[in-house]
């Protein structure tokens, strides 16, 4: 009986071990959603991807905005092992796209229609020469803040809607003995907050002339130098810890109540969410003051990387998997993001990601949707990373404004 017992569960242990070797080879994804509110997005694909049968091997490099990871995808690529697929911003897929390194994905993009439900702001990097080449599977953007209510309320703040009202609000809090902005000092958040403040600064003409034609005189005009001189101000209002902190951290002291504000994109609204917390009732989201119409959007898309001539059953199930509109639903309500097709209801989103819907869809409309430097939306690394540099300097004081001004200049004159 022993005997015939251990037998049994000697064949389910082959049979086991065989199935998870299988379905370990399917698809590995490489991404950077490690924080507690990106997992639990994450979670919702790969129980999709589970429940068709498809296996998932998780290849996670940690760091915000993906700088780690794009480093990793190279290393893997240049030693012949990339993997199936890759978690990827903008101007990375076009880059990878001009390398031939990526599967065409125009079948399973004709079969299921992409091409009418893709906006044309997505398709310019989902696609490259004509061809699909990644499956996207948000809108995220960067021209949020992320507030403590209780905090606004007990000081009597009210939703600041301009920059000098801004002002006074971080004021306001900084008095009280709490930290007005949370901050992660690492050179992809102080960008991120550059965004918004350049969009507030000189408005939409002025971002678009600066961070995607890379006018030069835009990019050293006294409106840059302004809006560097913005960053000094909310450099004064960052605790005396935010150096190197991760993003999720920062958006923890808003979640515990240490902090009023963080200036982030709308995944941080993954982590209040997760922590429990409720938008409207915990939590405020509003556009950062004066990119009230604006909208500074990236988009999480997936490519797949090449493994013969066409790409495998599992990469087009995988980028089937993300475009379905139920996924797109269901994810992006846990992820904070909205969906990148155009013909998913908004029923299943909260107050944020209704006001995000309605945002992305009237920016779109009036001409005032536009790429992310920050996030690899209005330009190549080479020049994103040019940015940083020079952003991250003149917020830890190594440059005054003046000298910022002339330094992204010739930066992106390099860069270029
Ligand atoms: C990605 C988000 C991610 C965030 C922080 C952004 O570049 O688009 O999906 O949550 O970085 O890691």
């Amino acid at each position: 009986m022993r005997s015939t017992i251990s037998k049994y569960v000697t064949a389910f242990a082959v049979l086991a071990s065989s199935v998870s070797f299988a379905q370990a080879a399917d698809v590995e994804v490489l991404h950077w959603w490690t924080s507690g509110g990106e997992a639990a997005a994450l979670n919702v694909l790969k129980k999709d991807l589970e429940g068709q049968g498809i296996g998932w091997q998780d290849m996670p490099v940690a760091g915000g905005g993906g700088t780690q990871a794009m480093t990793v995808l190279r290393a893997r690529v240049t030693s012949g092992n990339a993997p199936t697929a890759v978690q990827m911003l903008g101007f990375d897929i076009t880059d990878w796209a001009k390398e031939g390194a990526l599967a065409n994905l125009n079948d399973v993009a004709s079969a299921e229609g992409w091409d009418k439900v893709v906006p044309e702001a997505l398709q310019k990097f989902s696609k490259y020469d004509g061809q699909w080449v990644a499956a996207p599977v948000n809108v995220h953007s960067t021209n949020w803040v992320w507030a403590n209510k209780k905090i606004l309320d007990d000081l009597g703040i009210e939703q600041p809607k301009t920059w000098d009202e801004l002002v006074a609000a971080m004021q306001k809090v900084k008095d009280s003995g709490k930290t007005a902005v949370a901050h992660g000092g690492q050179p992809w958040q102080d960008a991120t907050i550059f965004d918004a403040v350049v969009m507030a600064t000189g408005g939409p003409e002025f971002y678009q002339k600066a961070f995607i034609d890379l006018d030069k005189e835009a990019l050293g005009s006294d409106t840059m130098k302004e809006a560097f001189d913005r960053m000094t101000v909310i450099r004064s209002f960052v605790d005396d810890n935010f150096s190197g902190r991760d993003w999720n951290l920062a958006s923890a002291m808003v979640i515990n109540d240490e902090a009023a504000f963080q200036f982030m994109g709308d995944w941080a609204k993954g982590e209040f969410l997760k922590a429990g917390k409720k938008p409207d009732e915990d939590f405020l989201c509003f556009r950062f003051p004066g990119t009230q119409e604006q909208v500074t959007f990236n988009s999480d898309q997936f490519a797949m990387f090449k493994q013969g001539d066409t790409p495998s059953e599992e990469q087009k199930a995988l980028a089937k998997a993300i475009m379905a509109p139920s996924f797109q639903s269901a994810f992006n309500v846990v992820k904070g993001s909205v969906p990148a097709r155009t013909d998913v209801p908004d029923t299943d989103f909260d107050a944020c990601g209704k006001k995000g819907m309605k945002d992305l869809a009237a920016a779109s409309e009036s001409g005032n949707l536009f790429g992310s430097m920050a996030h690899g939306h209005a330009n190549p690394a080479s020049v994103k990373n040019a940015m940083y540099d020079v952003i991250t300097a003149q917020f830890n004081g190594e440059y005054d404004s003046e000298t910022a001004v002339q330094e992204l200049v010739s930066a992106v004159d390099l860069a270029q």
